[in-house]
């Protein structure tokens, strides 16, 4: 049993997330702590909404409140989403609490006094209409790559290339449209993550080796191209200020750190957040997941491709120049894209499908299981209509539901409303255990090894194999004949179902429950409060006495419909014409 701090990538506060951003980061992190949680292991589940920079402040001038509430508001949506989600987070922060700010400020300090942090003096964008400089995505230009005329300051959404925004082309301000643009000199600090290369080397050296090889890839890559020095400041109002007292002149001029230097120590900071929220009488203890931990936490992120190099690189870096003893990362899982018909899922031009308007349509179970089973994990793989339902049909209501539907009322319907006891397992009640433990073992070795789809893959074989052996057993048939025998089956069969709703749970939460739920187990039952199955456990299949009160469930999962197929795919459109390249940005 081991600690298990798990972070996934902080979504930013300017909307409601797509199912994309879903499946990249925080739905992964929550199947795995959830995994984790049911093995035994203490897990520290944490995440946050990235609230600083141009993206909170372009989204709270559109919706015409102070940035202050509009975040507010918007995090209250968000998280409400993810609860809608089932997503099991043991604190969902905010990047502009007390606790980050005090964090991030403190670790800058430290970063200056090891002579990490240095200012300079730059040539940046000033717009004479709206009074300010204009970093970042407040500048709006053609890319100089591509063409693109809509291109943000900071990186070209078509092309994805990362910007500065003196490249543009013909460059306008993103407030006012104004293209009365003056370059103008300023000061801001700069992390000088060259200096820190040869250590992020070595320490990645370290760790990287076990990681998947999109983030291992992705890292060095970074690393060999050679780590320039970054700005970490911003003429923006809303963000952690520089403490005044190192820089007093940027700090009376109200400059504030770049949202990518205080996000990912909100990390830390919403860990400090959740220590402060225990309720009276609880102790939790911040600093022994963070501070000093190395040897007695492990620590997983989870994040989409682009966010890699912040993650492997330049946070560690951060914490290496603090050259105070932060807990860094362990293990790095990367996911690609999800698209929308070979298309990106863009936030801000509205295509594809957000988390919000998903929930209206379906509960969670039925996006958890579809989106995880074909996550993006060793390339892009596209959302369609048709391929959700076909999922949902075959995986959810005809494999795993039906076998518990079918099970269960026939066995009220013959045997009465208890678990039958039926005669003694012979041949096929051992092929089953067997082959349920074989399973189970191979899908608990995927999911320690983050191997999602491939343990949805052994999943999926666990739940057909109780429809299998249903069909080879025909209790239906039996009952007629050998009544003793059917009774043997379905009990075999609803021990099947019991482990089922034990090991799905990672995965599809409510339904796993509803199973779980529909024995009544005596108070003395080892599997009433039992959170996993061990193999020999799975093979002799004996969790569920003989005698047990059992309900029969509504429906667990329903077939999507044709007209439910049609109906959505025009409202959201699909097809070949949405279909405009597959970049992640948005
Ligand atoms: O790409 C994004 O959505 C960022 N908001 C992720 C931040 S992760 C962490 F560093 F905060
Ligand atoms: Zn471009």
């Amino acid at each position: 049993m081991t600690r298990q701090l798990i972070t996934s990538a902080l979504p930013y506060i300017n909307g409601i997330k797509h199912l994309g951003n879903m499946v990249g980061s925080m739905l992964p992190a929550d199947v795995y702590a959830r995994y984790l949680r049911r093995r035994g292991h203490e897990v520290l589940y944490i995440c946050a909404t990235d609230e600083h920079g141009t993206p909170a402040e372009l989204a709270a001038q559109e919706a015409g409140l102070p940035v202050a509430e509009f975040c507010a508001r918007a995090h209250e949506q968000q998280r409400a989403v993810y609860e809608g989600f089932r997503l099991t987070f043991d604190h969902f922060g905010r990047s502009s609490s007390a606790q980050n700010r005090e964090i991030t400020q403190q670790i800058a300090r430290e970063l200056h006094a090891n002579g990490f942090v240095e200012k300079r003096s730059v040539r940046q964008v000033y717009s004479v209409a709206d009074g300010r400089f204009l970093p970042d995505r407040y500048i709006v230009g053609t890319c100089p790559y591509c063409g693109y005329d809509r291109a943000r300051g900071d990186q070209c959404e078509n092309c994805t290339r990362v910007l500065d925004p003196t490249d543009l082309l013909e460059p306008r301000s993103a407030i006012s449209g104004s293209t009365d643009l003056e370059v103008r000199e300023t000061e801001h600090l700069f992390l000088l993550q060259s200096a820190l290369t040869g250590e992020v080397e070595r320490w990645l050296a370290d760790r990287a080796g076990g990681w998947p090889v999109l983030a291992s890839s992705i890292a060095r890559k970074w690393l060999a191209e050679g780590l320039q020095d970054r700005s970490i400041t911003r003429d923006l109002e809303w963000g952690v200020p520089v403490p005044a007292d190192v820089w007093p002149e940027l700090a009376a001029e109200g400059k504030v750190f770049y949202v990518w230097f205080d996000a990912p120590i909100e990390y830390i900071g919403a860990t400090k957040e959740w220590a402060d929220a225990a309720p009276t009488g609880e102790v939790r203890d911040w600093k022994s997941w963070w501070y000093e931990a190395d040897d007695t936490v492990r620590y997983t992120q989870f994040m989409a491709k682009d966010n890699v190099p912040f993650h492997t690189v330049m946070f560690p870096a951060t914490l290496l120049g603090s050259r105070r003893p932060w807990k860094k990362v362990d293990h790095v899982k990367a996911f690609n894209w999800l698209t929308y018909y070979g298309g990106k899922f863009s936030t801000s031009q509205q295509v594809g499908i957000f988390t919000d308007t998903a929930l209206e349509l379906l509960p969670a179970d039925y996006w958890r299981w579809f989106l995880m089973a074909h996550a993006p994990e060793s390339d892009d793989s596209s959302f369609t209509w048709d391929l959700f339902a076909a999922v949902v049909n075959k995986d959810l209501a005809d494999t795993f539901g039906n076998f518990v539907n079918r099970v269960l009322s026939f066995s009220r319907k013959r045997f009465g409303g208890e678990v039958p006891a039926g005669g003694t397992p012979g041949d096929a009640e051992r092929r089953l255990g067997a082959r349920a433990a074989e399973l189970l073992a191979e899908y608990e070795a995927h999911l320690d090894a983050l191997n999602f789809r491939k343990a949805v893959q052994s999943l999926r074989a666990l739940w057909s194999a109780g429809n299998s052996y249903l069909d080879e057993k025909a209790p239906w048939l039996q009952v007629r004949t050998d009544p003793e025998g059917a009774a043997l089956t379905l009990r075999t069969a609803m021990n099947l179902m019991f482990l089922h709703a034990v090991v799905s749970e990672p995965f599809v939460p409510t339904a796993s429950r509803a199973v779980r739920e529909a024995f009544a187990l005596a108070d003395d039952a080892p599997a009433r409060t039992q959170t996993w199955v061990d193999a020999e456990q799975a093979g002799a299949l004996e969790l569920v006495p003989a005698g047990t009160p059992f309900t029969v469930p509504p429906v667990l999962f329903a077939k999507v419909a044709d007209e439910d197929l049609a109906a959505w795919s025009a409202r959201f459109g699909g097809g070949p014409e949405r279909a405009t390249g597959s970049t992640p940005l948005g």
